[in-house]
Protein backbone atom coordinates (compact mmCIF):
# COMPACT_ATOMS: atom_id res chain seq x y z
CA UNK A 1 0.00 0.00 0.00
CA UNK A 2 1.11 3.38 -0.54
CA UNK A 3 1.59 5.88 2.16
CA UNK A 4 1.57 9.34 2.01
CA UNK A 5 4.20 11.40 3.28
CA UNK A 6 2.28 13.43 6.68
CA UNK A 7 5.11 15.46 7.54
CA UNK A 8 4.51 15.81 11.39
CA UNK A 9 1.89 12.91 12.36
CA UNK A 10 2.72 11.38 15.76
CA UNK A 11 2.96 8.22 17.24
CA UNK A 12 2.63 6.57 20.39
CA UNK A 13 3.93 2.74 21.68
CA UNK A 14 0.61 0.72 22.36
CA UNK A 15 2.42 -2.83 23.28
CA UNK A 16 5.33 -3.96 24.80
CA UNK A 17 7.44 -7.34 25.41
CA UNK A 18 10.59 -9.01 26.34
CA UNK A 19 12.58 -11.98 26.14
CA UNK A 20 15.32 -13.52 28.28
CA UNK A 21 17.25 -16.54 27.33
CA UNK A 22 16.41 -19.46 30.30
CA UNK A 23 19.85 -19.68 31.51
CA UNK A 24 21.41 -17.87 34.25
CA UNK A 25 24.57 -16.81 35.16
CA UNK A 26 25.28 -15.85 38.65
CA UNK A 27 28.44 -14.22 39.69
CA UNK A 28 28.67 -17.27 41.96
CA UNK A 29 28.64 -19.02 38.25
CA UNK A 30 31.80 -16.15 37.56
CA UNK A 31 34.09 -17.01 40.65
CA UNK A 32 34.47 -20.33 39.25
CA UNK A 33 35.33 -19.44 35.73
CA UNK A 34 37.95 -16.58 36.92
CA UNK A 35 39.38 -14.60 39.88
CA UNK A 36 36.09 -12.40 41.17
CA UNK A 37 34.16 -12.36 43.84
CA UNK A 38 30.36 -11.52 44.07
CA UNK A 39 30.56 -8.94 46.16
CA UNK A 40 33.38 -7.11 44.25
CA UNK A 41 31.04 -7.60 41.12
CA UNK A 42 27.86 -6.50 42.97
CA UNK A 43 29.99 -3.29 44.50
CA UNK A 44 31.48 -2.32 41.45
CA UNK A 45 28.74 -2.92 38.59
CA UNK A 46 25.60 -3.54 40.35
CA UNK A 47 25.18 -6.74 38.31
CA UNK A 48 23.87 -10.17 40.88
CA UNK A 49 23.18 -12.32 37.63
CA UNK A 50 22.59 -12.31 33.92
CA UNK A 51 20.94 -14.20 31.18
CA UNK A 52 23.22 -16.02 28.75
CA UNK A 53 22.05 -17.90 25.49
CA UNK A 54 19.52 -17.48 22.07
CA UNK A 55 19.82 -15.96 19.03
CA UNK A 56 19.39 -12.18 17.90
CA UNK A 57 16.63 -13.87 15.68
CA UNK A 58 14.95 -16.08 18.12
CA UNK A 59 15.03 -13.57 21.44
CA UNK A 60 13.43 -10.86 18.96
CA UNK A 61 10.43 -12.89 17.54
CA UNK A 62 9.83 -14.15 21.28
CA UNK A 63 9.84 -9.97 22.59
CA UNK A 64 8.29 -8.75 19.05
CA UNK A 65 5.60 -11.49 19.32
CA UNK A 66 4.61 -10.16 22.83
CA UNK A 67 4.73 -6.68 21.87
CA UNK A 68 2.09 -7.65 19.16
CA UNK A 69 -0.25 -9.18 21.04
CA UNK A 70 -0.55 -6.77 23.68
CA UNK A 71 -0.98 -3.73 20.99
CA UNK A 72 -3.56 -6.10 19.31
CA UNK A 73 -2.58 -4.79 15.91
CA UNK A 74 -3.30 -6.19 12.78
CA UNK A 75 0.09 -7.54 11.65
CA UNK A 76 -1.20 -6.16 7.97
CA UNK A 77 -1.22 -2.93 9.35
CA UNK A 78 2.80 -2.73 10.08
CA UNK A 79 4.90 -1.41 7.88
CA UNK A 80 8.07 -1.85 8.94
CA UNK A 81 10.28 -4.11 11.37
CA UNK A 82 13.34 -1.90 12.75
CA UNK A 83 15.74 -3.91 14.88
CA UNK A 84 18.64 -2.79 16.60
CA UNK A 85 21.32 -5.25 17.46
CA UNK A 86 25.18 -5.12 17.42
CA UNK A 87 25.13 -8.87 17.12
CA UNK A 88 22.90 -9.97 13.89
CA UNK A 89 22.63 -13.93 13.46
CA UNK A 90 24.65 -13.37 10.37
CA UNK A 91 26.27 -10.59 8.40
CA UNK A 92 23.55 -11.08 5.36
CA UNK A 93 20.38 -11.21 5.75
CA UNK A 94 19.27 -8.35 8.19
CA UNK A 95 18.29 -10.59 11.54
CA UNK A 96 15.14 -8.50 10.88
CA UNK A 97 13.82 -10.39 8.10
CA UNK A 98 13.63 -13.21 9.54
CA UNK A 99 12.05 -11.61 12.66
CA UNK A 100 9.55 -10.55 9.80
CA UNK A 101 8.87 -13.46 8.04
CA UNK A 102 8.41 -15.76 11.21
CA UNK A 103 6.21 -12.98 12.71
CA UNK A 104 3.92 -13.34 10.01
CA UNK A 105 4.43 -9.56 9.01
CA UNK A 106 4.75 -8.57 5.18
CA UNK A 107 6.32 -5.14 5.51
CA UNK A 108 10.10 -3.39 5.35
CA UNK A 109 12.64 -5.04 7.62
CA UNK A 110 16.41 -3.73 8.52
CA UNK A 111 18.73 -3.56 11.26
CA UNK A 112 20.19 -0.95 12.69
CA UNK A 113 23.93 -1.15 14.77
CA UNK A 114 24.19 2.22 17.07
CA UNK A 115 25.72 -0.30 20.00
CA UNK A 116 23.71 0.01 22.76
CA UNK A 117 22.64 3.37 21.97
CA UNK A 118 20.47 1.27 19.10
CA UNK A 119 16.48 0.91 20.66
CA UNK A 120 16.62 4.71 21.66
CA UNK A 121 18.14 5.24 17.48
CA UNK A 122 15.23 2.73 16.01
CA UNK A 123 12.54 4.40 18.40
CA UNK A 124 13.43 7.69 17.13
CA UNK A 125 13.45 6.29 13.37
CA UNK A 126 10.72 4.49 13.86
CA UNK A 127 8.93 8.28 14.64
CA UNK A 128 10.41 9.95 11.31
CA UNK A 129 8.97 6.60 9.09
CA UNK A 130 5.45 7.51 11.14
CA UNK A 131 6.12 10.72 10.33
CA UNK A 132 6.34 10.20 6.57
CA UNK A 133 3.53 7.71 6.25
CA UNK A 134 4.43 5.05 8.38
CA UNK A 135 0.95 3.66 10.15
CA UNK A 136 2.34 0.79 12.50
CA UNK A 137 6.08 -0.16 13.52
CA UNK A 138 7.71 -2.83 15.27
CA UNK A 139 10.66 -1.63 16.92
CA UNK A 140 13.00 -4.24 18.51
CA UNK A 141 16.33 -4.32 20.39
CA UNK A 142 17.96 -6.99 21.05
CA UNK A 143 21.87 -8.51 21.69
CA UNK A 144 23.48 -11.79 22.02
CA UNK A 145 26.87 -10.28 23.56
CA UNK A 146 27.71 -13.61 25.26
CA UNK A 147 28.74 -14.98 21.61
CA UNK A 148 31.28 -11.97 21.59
CA UNK A 149 32.50 -12.13 25.06
CA UNK A 150 35.93 -13.17 26.46
CA UNK A 151 34.79 -15.63 29.40
CA UNK A 152 38.43 -15.84 30.71
CA UNK A 153 38.28 -11.72 30.69
CA UNK A 154 36.94 -10.80 34.00
CA UNK A 155 37.02 -6.93 33.16
CA UNK A 156 34.47 -7.38 30.58
CA UNK A 157 32.72 -11.30 31.04
CA UNK A 158 31.41 -9.91 34.61
CA UNK A 159 28.91 -7.30 32.87
CA UNK A 160 27.77 -8.53 29.47
CA UNK A 161 24.80 -10.59 28.76
CA UNK A 162 21.92 -11.33 26.47
CA UNK A 163 18.24 -10.30 25.97
CA UNK A 164 15.66 -8.81 24.08
CA UNK A 165 13.10 -5.74 24.02
CA UNK A 166 9.97 -4.47 21.69
CA UNK A 167 7.86 -2.03 21.35
CA UNK A 168 4.70 -1.40 18.65
CA UNK A 169 4.58 2.36 17.58
CA UNK A 170 1.65 3.24 16.38
CA UNK A 171 1.03 6.29 14.20
CA UNK A 172 -1.86 9.19 16.45
CA UNK A 173 -3.65 12.27 15.17
CA UNK A 174 -1.72 15.26 16.64
CA UNK A 175 1.96 15.06 17.52
CA UNK A 176 2.42 12.54 19.64
CA UNK A 177 4.64 11.33 22.19
CA UNK A 178 7.79 12.30 21.20
CA UNK A 179 8.44 15.57 22.36
CA UNK A 180 12.11 15.92 21.86
CA UNK A 181 15.72 13.40 21.27
CA UNK A 182 18.82 13.38 20.41
CA UNK A 183 21.13 11.31 18.33
CA UNK A 184 25.09 11.31 18.97
CA UNK A 185 28.57 9.76 18.01
CA UNK A 186 32.03 9.76 18.17
CA UNK A 187 33.98 7.83 16.53
CA UNK A 188 37.51 8.91 17.67
CA UNK A 189 36.51 6.97 20.50
CA UNK A 190 36.66 3.57 18.52
CA UNK A 191 38.96 1.93 20.17
CA UNK A 192 37.79 2.39 24.13
CA UNK A 193 35.21 -0.53 22.73
CA UNK A 194 34.92 -2.66 20.25
CA UNK A 195 34.78 -6.06 18.67
CA UNK A 196 36.81 -7.02 15.29
CA UNK A 197 34.61 -9.23 12.29
CA UNK A 198 34.80 -12.66 14.32
CA UNK A 199 36.36 -11.26 17.44
CA UNK A 200 35.61 -10.86 20.94
CA UNK A 201 35.37 -7.69 22.90
CA UNK A 202 37.80 -5.14 23.84
CA UNK A 203 36.91 -2.86 26.27
CA UNK A 204 38.78 0.17 28.61
CA UNK A 205 36.67 -0.01 31.40
CA UNK A 206 37.87 3.13 33.24
CA UNK A 207 37.87 5.34 30.13
CA UNK A 208 33.88 3.98 29.01
CA UNK A 209 32.97 4.95 32.25
CA UNK A 210 34.09 8.05 32.13
CA UNK A 211 33.07 9.29 28.54
CA UNK A 212 29.38 7.58 29.78
CA UNK A 213 28.37 9.52 32.71
CA UNK A 214 29.35 12.75 30.94
CA UNK A 215 27.74 11.86 27.02
CA UNK A 216 24.64 10.46 28.84
CA UNK A 217 24.05 13.44 30.83
CA UNK A 218 24.59 15.87 28.01
CA UNK A 219 22.78 14.28 25.26
CA UNK A 220 19.78 13.92 28.27
CA UNK A 221 20.04 17.66 28.60
CA UNK A 222 19.47 17.89 25.17
CA UNK A 223 16.89 16.39 24.31
CA UNK A 224 15.04 17.92 27.52
CA UNK A 225 15.57 21.40 25.92
CA UNK A 226 14.75 20.17 22.49
CA UNK A 227 11.44 19.23 24.24
CA UNK A 228 10.83 21.96 25.84
CA UNK A 229 10.28 20.41 29.69
CA UNK A 230 11.89 20.98 32.95
CA UNK A 231 13.82 17.76 34.03
CA UNK A 232 12.50 18.18 37.79
CA UNK A 233 8.78 17.08 36.03
CA UNK A 234 10.91 13.70 34.25
CA UNK A 235 8.71 10.92 35.98
CA UNK A 236 10.74 8.26 34.80
CA UNK A 237 14.34 7.68 33.73
CA UNK A 238 15.06 4.56 31.54
CA UNK A 239 18.89 4.43 31.17
CA UNK A 240 21.28 2.33 29.63
CA UNK A 241 21.77 -0.75 32.04
CA UNK A 242 25.89 -1.01 32.22
CA UNK A 243 26.49 -0.17 35.52
CA UNK A 244 24.48 1.12 38.30
CA UNK A 245 27.38 3.76 39.28
CA UNK A 246 27.12 4.61 35.73
CA UNK A 247 23.43 5.41 35.97
CA UNK A 248 23.97 6.50 39.73
CA UNK A 249 26.58 9.94 38.85
CA UNK A 250 24.42 10.24 35.74
CA UNK A 251 21.32 11.10 37.60
CA UNK A 252 23.21 13.04 40.30
CA UNK A 253 24.22 15.77 37.38
CA UNK A 254 21.34 15.82 35.79
CA UNK A 255 19.14 16.09 39.32
CA UNK A 256 17.24 13.50 38.97
CA UNK A 257 16.46 11.18 41.86
CA UNK A 258 17.63 7.75 41.73
CA UNK A 259 14.16 6.40 42.35
CA UNK A 260 12.48 7.61 39.44
CA UNK A 261 15.27 5.66 37.41
CA UNK A 262 14.41 2.19 35.90
CA UNK A 263 16.73 -0.45 36.53
CA UNK A 264 16.60 -4.43 35.63
CA UNK A 265 20.54 -4.91 35.34
CA UNK A 266 21.09 -6.02 38.82
CA UNK A 267 19.27 -9.58 37.14
CA UNK A 268 20.15 -9.21 33.55
CA UNK A 269 23.59 -8.01 32.89
CA UNK A 270 24.45 -5.41 30.25
CA UNK A 271 22.32 -6.44 27.40
CA UNK A 272 22.95 -3.30 25.04
CA UNK A 273 20.24 -2.93 22.05
CA UNK A 274 18.05 -4.87 24.73
CA UNK A 275 18.69 -2.70 28.37
CA UNK A 276 16.52 0.56 27.86
CA UNK A 277 13.38 -1.65 26.50
CA UNK A 278 13.51 -4.30 29.11
CA UNK A 279 14.74 -1.58 31.77
CA UNK A 280 10.96 0.43 30.06
CA UNK A 281 9.08 -2.85 30.08
CA UNK A 282 9.99 -3.40 34.07
CA UNK A 283 8.64 -0.40 34.48
CA UNK A 284 5.93 -0.14 32.57
CA UNK A 285 4.31 -3.58 34.41
CA UNK A 286 5.42 -2.41 37.72
CA UNK A 287 2.61 0.50 37.13
CA UNK A 288 5.43 2.97 37.42
CA UNK A 289 3.90 5.06 34.45
CA UNK A 290 0.75 6.62 33.87
CA UNK A 291 -1.09 8.64 30.66
CA UNK A 292 0.49 12.37 30.73
CA UNK A 293 4.16 11.23 32.33
CA UNK A 294 7.19 12.62 31.21
CA UNK A 295 9.51 9.38 30.30
CA UNK A 296 13.29 9.97 29.42
CA UNK A 297 15.35 7.77 27.60
CA UNK A 298 18.98 7.84 28.19
CA UNK A 299 22.17 5.67 26.37
CA UNK A 300 25.18 5.38 25.08
CA UNK A 301 27.55 2.80 23.83
CA UNK A 302 30.50 1.54 21.72
CA UNK A 303 30.73 4.15 18.42
CA UNK A 304 30.78 5.90 21.24
CA UNK A 305 27.35 7.13 20.41
CA UNK A 306 25.06 8.62 22.48
CA UNK A 307 21.01 8.57 22.30
CA UNK A 308 17.90 10.61 24.14
CA UNK A 309 14.40 11.19 23.69
CA UNK A 310 11.85 12.43 25.65
CA UNK A 311 8.43 10.99 25.81
CA UNK A 312 5.02 11.63 27.01
CA UNK A 313 3.55 8.80 27.68
CA UNK A 314 0.31 8.10 25.48
CA UNK A 315 0.73 11.00 23.90
CA UNK A 316 -2.75 12.23 24.38
CA UNK A 317 -4.29 11.42 21.25
CA UNK A 318 -6.08 8.12 19.61
CA UNK A 319 -4.40 5.97 17.02
CA UNK A 320 -5.46 7.18 12.77
CA UNK A 321 -7.22 4.97 12.03
CA UNK A 322 -5.67 2.90 8.86
CA UNK A 323 -4.98 4.74 5.68
N1 LIG B 1 36.85 -9.03 39.92
C1 LIG B 1 37.70 -8.67 40.90
N2 LIG B 1 38.61 -7.70 40.77
C2 LIG B 1 38.65 -7.05 39.59
C3 LIG B 1 37.79 -7.37 38.52
C4 LIG B 1 36.88 -8.42 38.72
N3 LIG B 1 36.00 -8.79 37.77
N4 LIG B 1 38.06 -6.56 37.49
C5 LIG B 1 39.07 -5.76 37.87
N5 LIG B 1 39.42 -6.06 39.15
C6 LIG B 1 40.45 -5.42 39.96
C7 LIG B 1 41.52 -4.76 39.12
O1 LIG B 1 42.54 -5.67 38.77
C8 LIG B 1 42.00 -3.68 40.03
O2 LIG B 1 42.90 -4.21 40.96
P1 LIG B 1 44.21 -3.40 41.39
O3 LIG B 1 43.71 -2.14 42.02
O4 LIG B 1 44.89 -4.34 42.31
O5 LIG B 1 44.94 -3.16 40.10
C9 LIG B 1 40.75 -3.26 40.79
O6 LIG B 1 39.85 -4.37 40.71
C10 LIG B 1 40.08 -2.04 40.21
O7 LIG B 1 39.93 -2.22 38.81
P2 LIG B 1 39.34 -1.14 37.88
O8 LIG B 1 39.48 -1.55 36.45
O9 LIG B 1 39.88 0.20 38.32
O10 LIG B 1 37.81 -1.23 38.32
P3 LIG B 1 36.64 -0.24 38.01
O11 LIG B 1 36.13 0.29 39.27
O12 LIG B 1 37.00 0.73 36.92
O13 LIG B 1 35.54 -1.23 37.46
C11 LIG B 1 34.46 -1.81 35.42
C12 LIG B 1 35.76 -1.91 36.24
C13 LIG B 1 34.70 -2.54 34.11
C14 LIG B 1 33.33 -2.45 36.20
C15 LIG B 1 34.17 -0.31 35.17
O14 LIG B 1 35.32 0.34 34.69
C16 LIG B 1 33.04 -0.09 34.21
O15 LIG B 1 31.91 -0.47 34.45
N6 LIG B 1 33.32 0.62 33.08
C17 LIG B 1 32.32 0.92 32.09
C18 LIG B 1 32.07 -0.29 31.27
C19 LIG B 1 30.82 -0.16 30.43
O16 LIG B 1 29.88 0.46 30.79
N7 LIG B 1 30.86 -0.84 29.28
C20 LIG B 1 29.76 -0.93 28.40
C21 LIG B 1 29.52 0.29 27.64
S1 LIG B 1 28.06 0.14 26.70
Amino acid sequence: MPHVPAGTRGAVITGWGTALPPKVLTNHDLEQMFDTSDQWIVERTGIRERHVGGTTVGLSIESGRQALEMSGVDLAEIDAVVLATTTPDRTVPASSAAVQHELGLRCGAFDINAACSGFTYALVLAHGLIATGARKILCIGTDTLARITDWTDRNTAILFADGSGAVVVEAVDGPGQLLGWDLDADGSAERFLYSDIGGLIHMEGKEVFRRAVRIMVDSAQKSVAAAGVDIADIKLVVPHQANIRIIDAACERLGIPMERAATVLHRTGNTSSASIPLALADALSAGRVADGDLVLLVGFGAGMTAASAVLRWGGGAEPVNPL
